[in-house]
């Protein structure tokens, strides 16, 4: 699915990205046409984007002649702009809607509007508006809003419910058959940031009401009347959010629904752009497995639309496997903080267009690391939607150097298929029961609970993993098949975030499972791999010193070609240590018997701490002992093994000279001897 600013054909190819980075950190962009059956020419058009989330019920076959009444809880986010709560939609496009207008609820009929209340209404408090609607002629309008009570008994003083009219004249009339009834939005595109709850609407004596505390981890909106008018959320709203008798006292939606019988709509939400298909490919069944990309060319832009190709269903393996992290492109998807200048990377400026776009338009939807409009975290984030930094070179964070992972491993020629983390919580370990190996990318930061049980799993079993990054293994994530192609993040806690969550709110709302950090989950990746996130700095990376143990004769092996003490000392930044950076740490499970085979100490002032590697507020020391990267060997049962960089910026050192640099060498010793059957002894890690 393609679209077009400037419409008009464009020639299409498929092409398999060996290195998708343009710059010197990687051997150089490298991409090679692949024949297929597609359409030489495309015709693209300029398909919209329309974020905003909605709940949408058919009301055919009802009928509103004579009276309506409407009964809901609503906490606006934004009140000071337009926007509808709630719209009742006639065929004959004559509606009621309920909106908020400068601050005011307000009731919209035809083209009448009747503000309801004379005082402002409160950003995030909760209100109750009651409305009854006499259309027979000569009828009244009856309003009750009420403002809920809040745990500040100063607030609910001083923000006293809007005076709100009794009863008011406004000219009334029939609307007639019925088609939809819309949550937070109208048919002339008016959105809603808030929440709402408990909705009720009664036509013509028709009484619909919907339970939202039902369904939290799926998409509908259960109509609890007998009248069976359940509706479908759209474009992905929050759920499992806390409703009007939220007081604390719970905080797991899955025990307390009751408390969370609200849905949170925002008008930036994006789950689905919904475009039409450009061009389809059905593709052959001995492509190889490798990371391809559809290749788009007018007279004015070129563009790539990345995808990852799995070994065909009959089709041989190899034993190496790199697992792109998907869950991470997802979590990052049209991320803004190069452009809006989070603490990260301010260093780096020169963005590509591709992901330059994102400066412009918002309408293609925030990553896990903004803040919607209305300040609220963004909790879901979905690759079925433009996702512009997912572009090979756009962006030197996650694919573009995950990619130069890719071309050192086509270097090496041992052979490596592509899966993705998508795969692997649908398939569990099946997915990595195929590898001997497997690779990550840089940054695997993401993992649903079926995905670590996987990898834990598979290493239990002998598998060998090579972990080439950074802050892996960091944050769960959930996955819903009521919504494919989206992610879920409940930033609970602690953790180095952009938002934190709402009080009340670390529960998942697709899965019911308690959100946050995994070490914070009692699963730190030290368990798993060795060694955990424990620094950030982005001015410049440096590099690793060996240790005593790296001539143990359980790792000599792996620095077979390295001489000296220094070890990737340049490099992207300057060295193979940098960006994000792990250490290895017992306290947090990493095994006794693992070796620290090198440890890179020597960072500049901008490589701090992770917020949770502080417990009381303090001077943190200088150099600071916790800032390290270390470099982690250990065998584990059934005869396999774990090397841990616990460093992002590893991959900028690989290409270095052709490829003849200590970290390649390094790396490719660690993968060659993975790859070889022969058992990792574990007996040799035993100290008895
Ligand atoms: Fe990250």
């Amino acid at each position: 699915m393609a679209s077009s600013h400037s419409p008009g054909p464009a020639r299409l190819d498929l092409v398999r990205i060996v290195c998708g980075d343009p710059t010197h950190a990687g051997p150089g962009f490298d991409e090679v046409e692949v024949a297929t059956t597609l359409p030489r020419t495309v015709e693209l058009a300029e398909q919209p984007l329309t974020p905003g989330s909605f709940g949408e019920v058919d009301l055919d076959g009802l009928t509103l002649n004579h009276s309506l009444e409407l009964d809901i809880h609503v906490r606006a986010t934004r009140p000071e702009t337009a926007q509808t709560v709630l719209s009742l939609e006639g065929s004959d496009d004559v509606g009621v809607s309920l909106e908020v207008r400068r601050q005011r609820f307000c009731l919209a009929i035809g083209d009448g509007h009747l503000e309801l209340s004379t005082r402002p209404i409160v950003a995030t408090r909760w209100y109750r508006i009651r409305i009854d609607l006499d259309l027979r002629p000569g009828g009244r309008v009856k309003v009750d809003i009420a403002g809920l009570n809040t745990r500040s008994p100063g607030s609910d003083l001083a923000e006293a419910p809007p005076s709100q009219l009794a009863t008011a004249m406004l000219a009334l009339a029939p609307i007639g058959e019925m088609r939809r009834c819309l949550f937070a939005a109208s048919a002339a595109g008016m959105r809603f940031d808030g929440r709402i709850a408990r909705p009720r609407v009664c036509l013509d004596g028709v009484a619909l009401r919907w339970d939202l505390a039902q369904d939290i981890r799926g998409r509908q909106l259960v109509d609890i009347s007998g009248n069976e008018r359940h509706g479908l959320l759209y474009q992905l709203p929050a759920r499992g959010v806390t409703g009007p008798d939220w007081d604390g006292t719970h905080h797991a939606w899955t025990s307390y629904p009751e408390h969370y019988d609200a849905v949170h709509f925002h008008r930036d939400d994006l789950y689905d752009a919904g475009w039409n298909v450009s061009a389809e490919l059905e593709l052959p069944s001995d492509l190889p497995s490798a990371i391809y990309a559809f290749r788009l060319r007018s007279s004015a832009e070129t563009d790539r639309i990345p995808f990852f190709v799995r070994p065909g269903a009959e089709a041989s393996t190899a034993d190496i496997a790199l697992l792109m992290p998907s869950c991470t492109y997802m979590a990052y998807a049209n991320h803004r903080m190069l452009i809006e200048g989070a603490d990260f990377v301010a260093a780096r400026s020169h963005l590509r267009p591709e992901h330059e776009y994102l400066r412009d338009h918002r309408d293609v939807g925030p990553s896990l690391y903004e803040k919607h409009s209305d300040g609220s975290g963004v909790m879901y984030s979905s690759r079925r939607r433009p996702v512009l930094q997912l572009r090979p070179g756009a962006d030197g964070w996650n694919f573009t150097p995950d990619t130069d992972i890719n071309a050192f491993l086509e270097h090496i020629a041992l052979g490596h298929d592509i899966i993705a983390d998508e795969d692997l919580h649908a398939e569990g370990i099946a997915a990595l029961a195929p590898y001997r190996v497997i690779v990550t990318g840089t940054h695997p930061e993401y993992w649903s609970t079926k995905m670590l049980d996987a990898l834990e799993q598979w290493l239990r079993g002998g598998g060998r993993l090579v972990y080439l990054g950074g802050n892996g293994f960091y944050w769960r994530v959930a996955f819903r098949d009521a919504w494919p192609g989206a992610i879920e993040l409940r930033r609970a806690e602690d953790g180095v975030r952009n938002w934190q969550c709402e009080p009340g709110e670390s529960y998942h709302s697709f899965n019911g499972e308690y959100g946050g950090l995994w070490r914070r989950l009692g699963r730190a990746p030290n368990a798993l791999v060795g060694v955990g996130f424990c620094a950030q700095g982005f001015a410049r990376a440096v590099g690793y010193r060996r240790s005593a143990a790296s001539y143990d004769s359980r790792a000599a092996w792996i620095f077979e070609l390295v001489s000296g003490a220094d070890i990737g000392t340049s490099g992207l930044g300057g060295g193979a240590a940098g960006q994000e950076v792990d250490r290895y740490n017992t306290a947090l499970g990493s095994p006794t018997h693992a070796l620290v085979l090198a440890s890179a100490t020597e960072f500049g002032p901008d490589m701090t701490r992770t917020k949770e590697e502080l417990e009381a507020s303090i001077i943190v020391p200088s150099p600071d002992p916790v800032v390290r990267s270390d470099v982690v060997f250990f065998e584990t049962p059934g005869g396999g093994a774990v090397f841990s960089v616990g460093s992002i910026a590893w991959f900028g050192a690989l290409a270095r000279d052709g490829y003849n640099n200590d970290i390649a060498w390094i790396t490719a010793n660690v993968l060659r001897r993975f790859l070889d059957p022969a058992a990792f002894d574990a007996e040799l890690g035993r100290s008895d």
